[in-house]
């Protein structure tokens, strides 16, 4: 099963979207109106790119600090695609107690990407999350809708290496 919850677009359909969500705005939108054109946004185009932070920057008048500062503090939103597949680690205590920090290490130097990132081929993300409620039996990911428990790197390896041949998030 794919992931995604967020509508992904051609890369070429994404600015004039932008500028549709804008004019909607109407003609000189005030700041009031930036959190509904970046949720039109996320929820249009499914993430809120640099070249999009700028086109709203310019037509609100706002600088493009003031956009991105408002884009990364809300986790709502997302400045790059999400991958095929998330992968959700746990961080919280007492996944800690056994082991989560070393097996989080294992999946990023595997793949290559810190958390918030998407492996180059855009099929794996991994995001630290805190507590499934599977606290017994960590260190606990999550992929899809499936928590699985007592994760080893290994076991990782195994879960994580399907979603990478194009398999299904079980
Ligand atoms: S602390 Fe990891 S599942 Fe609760």
């Amino acid at each position: 099963m794919d992931d995604r919850s967020e509508t992904q677009l051609q890369p070429d359909l994404e600015p004039n979207l932008v500028e549709a969500i804008l004019r909607e705005a109407g003609p000189s939108p005030t700041q009031d109106a930036l959190l509904p054109i970046l949720h039109a946004v996320q929820g249009q185009v499914g993430h809120i790119s640099k070249e999009t932070i700028r086109s709203i920057a310019d037509a609100m008048n706002l600088s493009r600090a003031e956009v991105q500062g408002v884009v990364s503090f809300y986790d709502d939103f997302r400045e790059a695609p999400s991958a095929k597949h998330v992968v959700q680690l746990c961080m919280a205590e007492a996944c800690q107690a056994v082991g989560c920090r070393a097996l989080a290490a294992h999946a990023k130097s595997q793949l290559g990407v810190d958390f918030g990132e998407a492996t180059p081929d855009g099929a794996v993300e991994i995001k630290a999350v805190y507590c499934f409620g599977n606290c017994a039996t960590g260190p606990t990911i999550r992929i899809g809708n499936r928590v699985h428990g007592r994760v080893s790197p290994e076991r990782f390896d195994a879960l994580v290496a399907p979603l990478r041949s194009g398999g299904r998030s079980a």
